[in-house]
């Protein structure tokens, strides 16, 4: 991602700060109405799944300016998903829901800058946690 997308991304994220948790239950909502086979492979609290999900995405925001720390961060992630059944034809739907909710959210800071900071922020999220499951 260039300068201008991580800053464009993070006013972004930090207007969704404000009801973090209404970010991630639209997100859920969205993907569960777009692949609803995806509702089956989460088996906790949706919850508690909500906060971790706000938490990391908070986390990889904040590594942007690192892309080895961000990079790595996103293996990981990848790799741990293997082991929730998730597979790499599922991270289209999940992108697609993320984009589809965050224009809902950020209603009039939604512009063609911002939808390419995230889908690009997306892309790039997606092609280092598939790598890592691959190595898994
Ligand atoms: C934006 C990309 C994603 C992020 C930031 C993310 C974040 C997380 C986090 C933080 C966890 C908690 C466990 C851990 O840290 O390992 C988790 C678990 C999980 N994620 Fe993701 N995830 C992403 C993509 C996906 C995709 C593409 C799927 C496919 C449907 C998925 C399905 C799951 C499932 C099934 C669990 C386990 C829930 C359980 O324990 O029952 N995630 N995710």
């Amino acid at each position: 991602m260039n300068p201008e997308q991580i800053t464009r991304l993070r006013r972004g994220f930090a207007l969704l700060a404000a009801d973090a948790d209404g970010f991630a239950r639209r997100f859920y909502d969205e993907l569960f109405r777009i692949a609803p086979d995806a509702r089956g492979l989460f088996t906790v609290d949706m919850a508690l799944q909500r906060t971790k999900f706000v938490t990391m995405m908070a986390s990889l925001v904040d590594m942007l300016d690192s892309a080895s720390q961000s990079d790595v961060a996103a293996r990981e992630l990848g790799e741990r998903h293997v082991g929730y059944g998730v597979r790499e034809s599922d991270y289209d739907a999940v992108g697609t829901a993320l984009l589809i909710c965050l224009r809902h959210r950020l209603g009039e800071e939604w512009d063609e800058s911002m939808e390419t900071a995230w889908a690009t922020f997306y892309g790039e999220l997606a092609e280092a946690m598939i790598d890592g499951a691959e190595q898994a």
